[in-house]
């Protein structure tokens, strides 16, 4: 009997493999599972099994009983969801991909970078988009004839008084001195605006990094290591660095930091105006005017700042030649990163 129960019990696995429609399991439920069906028979003569048998047979029987019922209930849902399965689908066809989304190569820059600083104890400070001349400007020592003032560079918001985008990350350091009294060590990612002419090389909106860190005797050493230590976890031990004297308003000295162009290997090309190196950073001693207009004493504390761009951060991890491609959301070129 057990023989002929395990026979069943393949027969009705052949056919499970065969309904296809709600026919097919109608029959397969008359043939089956109903009171006179072939399963149930098994039941009805359980009496004839030897004493020491029967509670094994009754154990592949129960168990031949459960399978077939689960299988039926199974199908009968899955029909009447209305998904018959027909014989007319190909099921070694190859699958349909779902496209999975994915950080902006943008995003995912400025976030390595704030993690990177995280690691190095800055802490991440934001302020608003909208700024005034105060903050953008006059708080940070520009001086009022200052061209960047100028319409051609900064957008202005007619509508309100005084209010323009934020030119620069900068203003938000000036809010951080005017909130919190030092040590202050903060990094201020930050989308920023200039009236410019689209190119390969910039666009009217970008994003900033601006870094600041104030405390007594703070010395350009130290921003020299700092800047350093970050650009070699972000760029690779190996990467070439240069300072050269610049000028900002709000710092003094100031300086910027060139890294070796990653597309011609510093030979010249488009993207570095055929110099060899990309400027990646502006960066000085923080302006004793600026400490005074935020009520921190310069004769007591010092302090460095400095401000990255992005997406220039970015064209170098990527090399991608053409910074306009990172905003004409073409998935093709998003999608590989
Ligand atoms: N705000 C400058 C710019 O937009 C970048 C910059 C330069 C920021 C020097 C700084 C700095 O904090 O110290 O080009």
């Amino acid at each position: 009997m057990e023989q002929e129960i395990l026979e069943l019990r393949k027969k009705i696995e052949e056919k499970v493999k065969l309904i296809r429609k709600t026919e097919d399991l109608e029959s397969f439920r008359l043939e089956y599972l109903v009171r006179k069906g072939a399963v149930q028979s098994f039941f009805d003569r359980m009496k004839e099994a030897p004493k020491e048998r029967k509670a094994a047979i009754g154990k592949i029987l129960n168990e031949l009983r459960n399978y077939s019922e689960n299988v039926y209930k199974e199908l009968k849902e899955r029909y009447e969801q209305g998904s018959q399965a027909s014989p007319d689908i190909d099921l070694t066809l190859p699958g349909k991909r779902n496209f999975i989304g994915a950080a902006h190569p943008v995003n995912q820059i400025m976030q390595e970078m704030v993690d990177i600083f995280n690691s190095m104890g800055f802490s991440v400070a934001e302020g608003p988009d909208i700024e005034d001349g105060y903050h953008n400007f006059d708080a940070l020592n520009f001086p009022p004839d200052h061209p960047a003032r100028d319409m051609q560079d900064t957008f202005f918001i007619e509508s309100k008084n005084n209010a323009l985008l934020r030119t620069h990350s900068s203003p938000v350091q000036i809010r951080l001195m005017k909130a919190q009294k030092p040590p202050i060590r903060s990094i201020m990612p930050a989308r920023v605006y200039r009236n410019e002419a689209i190119s390969a090389r910039s666009l009217a909106e970008f994003h900033q990094i601006e870094g600041l860190y104030i405390n007594k005797g703070v010395t350009f050493a130290e921003l020299k290591g700092t800047v350093i230590a970050f650009a070699k976890k972000m760029y690779g031990e190996q990467s070439k660095f240069r300072f050269r004297p610049s000028f900002f308003p709000f710092t003094e000295p100031s300086a910027e930091m060139d890294i070796s162009c990653f597309l011609c290997g510093g030979r010249g090309c488009r993207i570095c105006k055929h110099s060899g190196w990309l400027e990646v950073v502006g960066c000085g001693m923080v302006h004793p005017n600026v400490l005074k207009e935020c009520d921190i004493d310069p004769e007591i504390y010092t302090g460095y700042a400095f401000g990255f761009g992005i997406e220039r951060v970015a064209l170098l991890k990527t090399g991608i030649d053409d910074i306009r491609l990172f905003y004409q959301n073409d998935v093709r070129v998003l999608e590989q990163f």
